[in-house]
């Protein structure tokens, strides 16, 4: 148990820590004991980071770099919440390479920097996609005007590129993203026409791996949650990766989940891949709900669907807890304001996804989610009468 002497925290009500001490302030290395003043990164005792560190857990959030910096709620609470993030946007290829030979790696370094300052590891996302591929490669991911040996060689070169520009500065790179189609076949991508199959997966991940051997190295992807065609080829391939000694470290979940599908069998999935010898981890968690038209498009049109989101999240959280290689839990953003689901799911409209409202005001959500976490670290013991030996 931790006490620190500048505890300013006020703990939420709804946590069940009563008693047990807080933590106001924390060191540099989370775990560590303490840290040199100037090294230290304050954030509060019942934070989702704070809470995690004490289990070995990585809390994360997708970033969006228009509002870092600029938002100063926004900023804070990257900053005081989360011991990891992803850039939601700007590390992808249409990002980082809009004109042809001419890099832009400024808003991905700033986000870098903010990690570092404020002692958060960064899960790099996206290298091979068929999806935000800049204009003059591909407009849709799967028809190009470029030959396969052009596209070959230009996979090769942004891999390589890319890895190398970050190198050292990221924990978890998401390699290869989405690669299987739902029915559990390969996605028909401009890299599966350009190799004839599926072999740029195992080059993506041998050149990234050489160009930063110490990040881990994922494989991502959606509905992997549910046991399925897809979740089942997406675990034969890892399975023959590994076989083949691909230096493949994890498969990443993505856990864009929805309350009118009913909740997966998570753990079950997350399991089963880890006795495969990987990490695991839930990369762009969300819980959609049916909402208003525009401009409610947070406000779930069903009174209750607020407490199925509620249980969403925390199954979701404890099957990632439950099981010991999964090493983050990311949600997708955290205020509803900035989520893509609004945007993205239209037709019915659905929306009100994340762990913040439109105001960057905690919901019920945040809260389940703090308590499981707290709870994950222990419950405190009885005193008194009753108490038991
Ligand atoms: C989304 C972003 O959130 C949006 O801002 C963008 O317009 C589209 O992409 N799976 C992924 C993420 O791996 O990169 C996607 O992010 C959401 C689905």
């Amino acid at each position: 148990m931790v006490r620190s002497a500048l505890s300013i925290g006020v703990l939420s009500a709804t946590v069940l820590l009563g008693g047990v001490a807080l933590t106001s302030s924390a060191s540099a290395e989370p775990g560590a004991a303490a840290a040199a003043p100037s090294k230290a990164v304050r954030y509060p005792a019942d934070s989702l980071r704070a809470l995690g560190d004490r289990i070995g857990l990585r809390i994360g959030t997708a970033v969006n770099m228009d509002e870092l910096g600029s938002n100063t709620d926004y900023t804070k609470i990257t900053a005081e919440q989360f011991s990891s993030v992803t850039p939601e946007n700007v590390m992808k290829w249409q990002l980082v390479e809009p004109t042809r030979g001419t890099y832009d790696w400024a808003p991905a370094d700033r986000l870098v920097a903010f990690a570092k300052t404020n002692k958060q590891l960064v899960r790099g996302h996206t290298l091979v996609w068929h999806s935000q591929l800049p204009t003059w490669l591909s407009s849709d991911g799967y028809t190009t005007t470029l030959s396969n040996d052009e596209l070959k060689a230009l996979l090769k070169k942004h891999v390589q590129d890319q890895v190398k520009h970050f190198k050292g500065d990221i924990w978890q790179w998401d390699v290869v993203n989405e690669a299987f189609d739902d029915d559990g076949k390969p996605r028909q991508t401009v890299w599966y026409k350009a190799w004839g199959g599926l072999g740029y997966i195992a080059d993506a991940f041998r050149w990234a791996h050489e160009a930063d051997p110490k990040a881990l190295l994922f494989y991502n992807d959606y509905n992997l949650e549910f046991t399925g065609p897809k979740s089942n080829a997406v675990y034969d391939f890892v399975k023959t990766l590994k076989a083949q000694r691909v230096p493949i470290d994890g498969v990443g979940f993505q856990g864009h989940l929805d309350t009118q599908y009913g909740f997966p069998d998570l753990q079950n999935n997350l399991q089963r891949f880890a006795d495969l010898g990987l990490k695991v981890a839930e990369t762009e968690v969300d819980v959609r709900t049916f909402t208003q038209a525009a401009p409610n498009v947070n406000t779930p049109t069903d009174p209750l669907a607020p407490y199925a989101q509620e249980s969403y999240w925390s199954r979701a959280l404890k099957a990632c807890l439950a099981v010991r290689e999964c090493i983050s839990f990311t949600p997708w953003g955290f205020g509803d304001t900035y989520s893509w689901i609004p945007g993205w799911f239209d037709n019915p409209q659905e929306g009100a996804a994340l762990l913040y409202d439109a105001d960057l005001k905690p919901k019920s959500q945040y809260y389940v989610i703090q308590q499981d976490l707290a709870l994950a670290a222990g419950a405190p013991r009885r005193n008194g009468p009753g108490a038991g030996h």
